[in-house]
């Protein structure tokens, strides 16, 4: 049987690439601490495997990202200028970064200077009012730059914009390649191939502070999974669904009536907290103890799962074969509330450990995995917020369409 999938930079002839312009679309929308440093390079390193290969098969290397949210002109505070020498540190070669325009000679001279293996990165794309417009001029003024296209950035590919849409659709039309890097092949891997079908029994585990950010998510994963394990801010508005008291806990009114609905198709599928851990205040110092979720006072904060609901989510994901998880159990930031998410954390290395494949959406559990010191354990932590979240919940992402797709033979190459 033969379907398609996207093409990847693996599929491309590595001859095609020497001493060709390849321009590629890369998140490095990173923290930046208050210095101006790099706070986390998580995603910085993400990209290595693409730029290696592009590296070491000869390639001249345009990467192009967005920093945090200019509005369309220069702003200081969001420079690419700490990720260029980041960058450099990591390759262990400079990283010029380049700051003229797209579309303008003293760019393109610079381009043209290029040799085979130089690496070098375009000022925040967003510094152009082009770039979320996804103009076509400016697509045009960047394809001009390169003879192929490589979509890295996937924690970008929810966004139609020009250097993730515009730019492949036009190089594609000018005759060039426009595949997936190593990144994104994985991440497709990952949330697409591996949670479509499966080993059983399938356990996803979710938090976070809203149902309403998520109810897409549960919408199409509840029907695929054996048990949906929900803690975080989100399990109190399940609680006042069952007519519980939560205090002075977050909790979203006008979603009440959905979590009634859910808990009522979901039956015996889907699993709350039975104890939570409530505080006077949701800070470092609270006063904290662990009540049962019916004995949740006026005055109280629930900031956790308790010890019990712990217990019972492990034995849940200790005997899944597949994990999907996103969302804290709590506000895992402060110490009194951090033990049912760094409790998941934990479970779901040991589980990875036993065999199971777990996946990690989302930068709030992918930080929670770090601080637990087990991130390298699990089987993938997405590199992408909203664009998992999407993936996951069946949508299309713009900057995985924009590319190439190929004749999948089932023969496993690529998937
Ligand atoms: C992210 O960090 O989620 C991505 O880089 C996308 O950023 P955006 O939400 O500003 O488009």
């Amino acid at each position: 049987m033969s379907d398609t999938r996207t093409a990847t930079l693996s599929d491309l002839d590595p001859g095609l690439l020497r001493g060709a312009r390849v321009l590629v679309r890369v998140d490095f929308n990173v923290p930046l601490s208050p210095g101006g440093e790099v706070g986390d390079d998580t995603r910085l390193r993400a990209a290595l495997p693409t730029i290696r290969d592009l590296q070491g098969a000869g390639a001249r290397t345009i990467l192009v990202s967005h920093l945090g949210r200019p509005k369309g002109s220069v702003d200081p505070a969001s420079s690419l200028g700490p990720v260029a020498p980041a960058l450099g540190r990591l390759l262990e070669m400079e990283v010029p970064l380049l700051a003229d325009p797209p579309g303008s000679s003293e760019l393109l001279e610079k381009i043209r200077q290029l040799k085979d293996g130089d690496v070098v990165l375009l000022e925040n794309i967003r510094f152009l009012p082009g770039e979320t417009a996804n103009d076509p001029d400016l697509a045009r003024d960047l394809a001009s730059l390169c003879d192929h296209f490589v979509g890295d950035a996937f924690g970008t590919a929810h966004r139609a914009h020009a250097s993730t849409d515009g730019v492949p659709r036009t190089v594609r039309e000018k005759g060039g390649r426009a595949v997936a890097g190593h990144l994104v092949e994985r991440e497709l891997r990952f949330l697409r191939e591996t949670l479509a079908d499966p080993r059983r029994p399938f356990v996803s585990v979710m938090g976070g502070a809203k149902i309403s950010g998520k109810i897409d998510l549960i919408e199409v994963i509840l029907p695929r999974v054996d048990r949906l394990l929900i803690g975080g801010a989100m399990a109190n508005t399940f609680f006042q669904a069952l007519g519980l008291d939560t205090g002075e806990s977050l909790v979203e009114p006008d979603r009440v009536e959905m979590a009634r609905e859910l808990l009522d198709r979901a039956g015996d599928k889907l699993m709350l907290p039975v104890d939570c851990v409530v505080g006077d205040t949701i800070s470092d110092d609270a006063q904290v103890r662990t009540v049962d979720r019916g004995e949740v006072g006026g005055e109280d904060r629930i900031g956790d799962i308790g010890p019990r609901s712990r217990e019972l989510f492990a034995q849940e994901i200790r005997s899944a074969r597949t994990l999907l998880w996103n969302g804290p159990m709590g506000v895992f930031e402060a110490p009194p509330f951090a033990e049912g998410t760094l409790h998941v954390a934990r479970d779901m290395a040991e589980a990875t450990d036993a065999g199971a494949v777990t996946v990690v959406g989302g930068g709030d559990s992918a930080a929670a995995a770090e601080l637990a010191g087990v991130a390298d354990r699990l089987s993938h932590i997405s590199t992408g917020g909203g664009a998992s979240l999407d993936l996951l919940a069946g949508k299309t992402l713009p900057g995985v369409e924009a590319l190439e797709t190929i004749e999948d033979t089932g023969n496993g190459e690529g998937s």
